[in-house]
């Protein structure tokens, strides 16, 4: 039987292309790989090292981090997340789960993930939550309880309680276990070292008095 070559070109690109959309983290050669948050560490690698497997607990797969809230920043939000310390057993399982309290009026100012998409669920309250893609298109809607949405990786996205009366909570699932975060607004006129004040000046066509105004109500 002949296979013709556009096939075989296209099976090939499959094969080499499909790790690079399917994944978010590496994936786990082991049915856990329970984090260390004991042993000091000098050296450093993609992951946690794992403890011996004989000697992990169930406690090391259950945790009560997101049971409460943190405190409100100036936002009027806190995120609460599971990592490696609080949870060790999701160690290599490319998973994080958020708690998102937002008060009243409170928002999750424009800000991107680097390496998950996030997919949220609102348990309580009312919120406005969009998107925006590579092309510039917003894509928003407003949530009530139980309804979900889907950040994609990378972009950038907001949660905006419009509520008067009632603070909102959600939970959220982020496929890493690292997901990172960078609020657009707190990179650009807080960083350490500064951006200098001409990139911002041109970058937002703004006077210097505005960058200086901006800096300060973000706390920089
Ligand atoms: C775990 O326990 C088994 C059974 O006692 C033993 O054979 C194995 O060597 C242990 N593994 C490690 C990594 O200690
Ligand atoms: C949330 O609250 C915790 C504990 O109060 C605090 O350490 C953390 O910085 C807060 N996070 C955000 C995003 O406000």
């Amino acid at each position: 039987m002949v296979i013709n070559h556009v096939l075989w070109l296209q099976l090939f690109t499959v094969i080499i292309y499909f790790p690079s959309f399917s994944n978010s983290d590496p994936e786990p050669i082991h049915d856990y790989c329970v984090a260390d948050t004991k042993t000091p560490r000098d050296f450093f690698l993609n992951g946690v090292p794992c403890i011996n497997p004989n000697q992990t607990m169930v406690s090391h797969f259950a945790t009560s981090a997101l049971s409460k809230p943190g405190d409100m920043n100036r936002f009027k939000f806190n995120v609460t997340l599971t990592d490696t310390n609080n949870l060790p057993g999701v160690n290599t399982l490319g998973l994080t789960m958020a708690r998102i309290d937002i008060a009243v009026n409170g928002l999750v100012p424009p800000h991107s993930h680097p390496r998950a998409s996030e997919v949220t669920m609102l348990l309580e309250g009312s919120l406005l939550v969009g998107f925006v893609d590579t092309s510039n298109r917003l894509h928003t809607q407003r949530l009530r309880p139980g309804d979900s949405f889907v950040f994609p990786k990378g972009l950038i996205h907001f949660l905006y309680n419009t509520h008067v009366k009632i603070p909102a909570l959600a939970v959220s699932g982020l496929s890493s276990q690292n997901p990172g975060a960078q609020i657009s607004s707190v990179a650009a006129f807080t960083s350490n070292p500064l951006i200098p004040d001409e990139v911002l000046t041109k970058g937002f066509k703004i006077s210097g008095q505005d960058v200086v105004r901006i800096r300060s109500n973000l706390g920089g």
